[in-house]
């Protein structure tokens, strides 16, 4: 994918390296374009060395997939917020990522056109104002440029992670799930145009703060049932990726449990409430998607996991195989499907299997809002 890199001045030009890199290591090119207008910034030599690829000076752009503006500062943002006619007619998807908090008019609703939201304010050292929005957010709206908005007006419920079951003021039970896969679903499913709310543990990764992706964070699995069960109704789609806890303490000790005369302890567990079995038990329900990580007999298990939770498709994967566990940036799925149907994805990206998951998602759509 070709990428214009359109660099307003000034000092958001500070982050720009690190969205450079963001943007190149997904494997897109970027050419740096410098607007005639623009405050002073990184000079074209250097932005030519960070790219790669020479800076182009004046208007008109290169032709490209997807073009972004960044950072934007206050006067470009106002001038691209002018009534219609008066922007700029660059062709294709624009991404304007704004330095700045700016009202945003209906003018800038223009089609293919994405806003970013600012990011972190800018704190300390006699400096303030706001940062640009991070690598992460820019790259997953370039990415939203060109995905397939298959599930627009689609609202879809992702919960993700391991599930954190206290068993005093500073101890907990837990598990080796890190989130990767249900942020990639959550993600996923955000650049197709899907409405997502993600219910998530306690996570060893960042969730990039985007607009209509909100985020719930919980700790335990109860708290993750009350978030699941309030948010449920409302959605098409509900895909329960998180590992939650099978077991929670009876009792959670208001004070440190003390070691005592150094005997044994003994910890009485309870089960937890199984959420995607009482989704799978609603009489109105979204089209429910259940995660089982297998250790054997991946089959068996996940045949009777799917028709006990009442799933209209099971992905499985079992966690013992190289790349197919907990904390990689990979992973096997077997798809078991309502209809009988088996299907083996190949070791692929988180990200790539969750594009493949949705594909089945969108695919029985139509047909799930239909049945009872
Ligand atoms: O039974 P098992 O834990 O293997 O089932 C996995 C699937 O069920 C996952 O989709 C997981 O999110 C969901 N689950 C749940 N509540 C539980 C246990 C599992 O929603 N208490």
């Amino acid at each position: 994918m070709r990428i214009a890199l359109v660099s307003d001045g000034g000092i958001g030009c500070g982050a720009l390296p690190a969205l450079i890199a963001a943007l190149r290591r997904r494997g897109w090119s970027v050419i740096p374009v410098l607007l005639p207008v623009s405050a002073p910034g990184l000079g074209a030599a250097l932005l030519s060395d960070l790219c790669g690829s020479a800076a182009v000076s004046g208007g008109a752009l290169p032709a490209v997939d997807v073009t972004v503006v960044a950072p934007c500062e206050a006067s470009l943002l106002a001038a691209l917020q002018a009534p219609s006619g008066s922007g700029p007619g660059w062709r294709g998807p624009v991404v304007v990522v704004p330095i700045a908090a700016a009202p945003v008019t209906t003018a800038f609703q223009r089609a293919g056109w994405r806003l970013a939201p600012p990011g972190e304010p800018l704190l300390g050292g006699g400096v303030t104002g706001l940062l640009m929005a991070s690598p992460e957010v820019v790259c997953q709206m370039v990415a939203a440029c060109v995905a397939p908005q298959d599930l627009a007006g689609t609202r879809v419920l992702v919960t993700a992670g391991p599930t954190c079951e206290d068993l005093d003021p500073v101890r907990f039970l837990s598990n080796r799930s890190s989130g990767l896969m249900g942020l990639a679903l959550a993600l996923a499913a955000w650049r197709r145009g899907g409405r997502v709310t993600l219910v998530h543990g306690p996570l060893q990764v960042d969730i990039p703060r985007l607009p209509e992706l909100q985020a719930v964070p919980v700790r335990s699995a109860r708290e993750m049932q009350a978030a699941v069960l309030a948010n449920a109704d409302a959605q098409h789609v509900a895909i329960l990726c998180a590992a939650v806890a099978d077991f929670m303490p009876a009792h959670c000790a208001e004070r440190k449990i003390k070691k005592g005369d150094g005997a044994g302890y003994a910890l009485e567990l309870v089960r937890t409430p199984d959420i995607l079995a009482t989704l799978g038990a609603l009489p109105r329900r979204p089209f429910l998607v259940g995660f089982a990580a297998e250790t054997h007999d991946l089959h068996a298990h996940a045949l009777e996991k799917r028709q006990r939770k009442n799933c209209d498709l099971l992905c499985a994967n079992d966690v013992t195989e190289p790349g197919s566990g907990f904390g990689v940036a990979t992973n096997r799925i077997t798809l078991f499907a309502r209809d009988g149907s088996v299907t083996a994805l190949p070791l692929l990206s988180k990200a790539d299997a969750a594009e493949r998951v949705l594909d089945r998602v969108v695919a029985a759509l139509p047909v799930a809002r239909l049945s009872p």
